[in-house]
C-alpha cells in the first residue's frame, strides 16, 4: 500500500486556502499554513518549513490580492507572488513534490473579443497582474512537477469579495452604481478547491503535464450583472430589501489599478486533458448563497 500523501496548504485563511481544506481533508495528511507561521514577504523562510513538513504536494494559495493596494506596494507584492512561488518551486523540486500555483486572468490585457487561451500573449495592466505574471514564470524557469491554475473573479462566503461586499451595500444603500463594462467569469472559491482536488486525484493516478491551465466558472458576465444575480438569489429572504442596481462605465469608477475589459477565459483545455469543468457561474453563486442563508420562501 502507498504511504498516504503529505500535503502542504499556504495560504490557508484565505477563499480558497480554506477550501482547499476542506476539499483535500481525507486525501492525505494536511498541514494547513497561515501567514504567522510561513510569512511569504520572507521567501527564504519558507525552505526549512518545506524541508521540516516534506510534502508530496504543496498548494498554494497564498498571495498578495490586493489588486489596487499593489499599485503603491510594488514590491511587496512581487516578493510574495513571484519570490515566494518561486523557492516553493525549488523546494518542490528538492523532494519531487508536485506545486499547485494559482495565477489570475489579469494577466491580459482585455483586448480580445473572444475568450483567452494559455497561449495567448499575457501584457498585464496593472502591477497585481505582473507580480503574478512574474509568479508563473518563476514556478515554470524552476521546472518539476507542477500546475498552474489561472482564475478569476474569486468570491465565496468568507474574505473579501465581490459578493460580500455587495450584501453590506445592499443593506446600507437603496442605489448601488456597478462597472457595466468588464467581462469575466465570477468563480466560486467551493469550485476551485473542488476541481483542484479531482484534478490533483487523477494527476497523480495518471501522470499529467505541467504547465499552465484556465480554470474559471462557466459562462461570462459583468461586475453589474453579477450584482443583479446576488440580488435575485438574495430575494427570498422576504425581509431583505433589494437595491437598485445602476451601470456604469469603467470610466465612472477610477481605481488606482486598471482592470482588463474582457478576461473571459477559456477552460477547454482543463476539461480536455483532466475531464474537469467548473460549473456555470450561476449555479455556483447560488449553490454558494444557498449555504450563506437560511432557506425561505420567495420574496413577491
Ligand atoms: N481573489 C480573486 O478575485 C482572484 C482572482 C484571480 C486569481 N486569484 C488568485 O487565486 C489565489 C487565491 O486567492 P484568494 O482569493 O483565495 O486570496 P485571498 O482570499 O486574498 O487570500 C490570500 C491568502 O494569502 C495570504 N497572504 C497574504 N500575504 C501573505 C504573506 N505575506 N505571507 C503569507 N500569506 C500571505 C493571506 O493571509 P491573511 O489572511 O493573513 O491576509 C490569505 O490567506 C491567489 O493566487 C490569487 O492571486 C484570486
Amino acid at each position: 500500500m502507498s504511504p498516504r500523501p503529505v500535503i502542504l496548504i499556504f495560504g490557508a485563511s484565505g477563499q480558497v486556502g480554506v477550501e482547499l481544506q476542506r476539499s483535500f481533508t481525507n486525501a492525505g495528511e494536511v498541514s494547513a499554513l497561515v501567514r504567522k507561521s510561513a510569512d511569504f514577504s520572507r521567501p527564504e523562510d519558507l525552505r526549512s518549513i518545506i524541508s521540516t513538513v516534506k510534502p508530496s504536494i504543496i498548494l498554494n494559495a497564498a498571495a498578495y490580492t490586493a489588486v489596487d493596494r499593489a499599485e503603491s506596494e510594488p514590491e511587496l507584492a512581487m516578493t510574495i507572488n513571484c519570490d515566494a512561488p518561486r523557492v516553493l518551486g525549488e523546494e518542490a523540486v528538492k523532494l519531487d513534490a508536485l506545486l499547485v500555483h494559482y495565477s489570475t486572468d489579469y494577466v491580459f490585457d482585455g483586448s480580445k473579443k473572444s475568450s483567452w487561451i494559455e497561449e495567448d500573449g499575457t501584457n498585464p495592466l496593472n502591477t497585481y497582474g505582473r507580480t503574478k505574471l512574474a509568479g508563473e514564470r518563476a514556478v515554470q524557469d524552476v521546472g518539476g512537477k507542477y500546475l498552474i491554475f489561472r482564475t478569476s473573479w474569486v468570491y465565496g462566503p468568507h474574505g473579501h469579495n465581490f459578493l460580500l461586499t455587495m450584501l453590506r451595500l445592499g443593506h446600507e444603500h437603496e442605489q448601488l452604481k456597478i462597472v457595466d463594462d468588464q467581462f469575466g467569469a465570477p468563480t466560486s472559491s467551493h469550485a476551485i478547491a473542488d476541481a483542484t482536488r479531482a484534478i490533483v486525484d487523477k494527476a497523480l493516478a495518471n501522470g499529467f503535464e505541467s504547465g499552465v491551465y484556465h480554470m474559471t466558472c462557466g459562462g461570462e458576465t459583468t461586475w453589474c450583472r453579477f450584482a443583479h444575480e446576488i440580488f435575485a438569489e438574495h430575494h427570498w429572504q422576504k425581509e431583505t430589501k433589494v437595491p437598485q442596481v445602476i451601470p456604469i462605465s469603467s470610466n465612472e469608477y477610477s481605481t488606482p489599478a486598471i482592470r482588463p475589459a474582457n478576461s473571459v477565459l477559456c477552460n477547454e483545455k482543463l476539461k480536455s486533458t483532466f475531464g474537469v469543468a467548473l460549473p456555470n457561474w450561476e449555479s455556483a453563486l447560488g449553490k454558494v448563497m444557498s449555504t450563506m442563508m437560511p432557506r425561505g420562501p420567495k420574496g413577491p
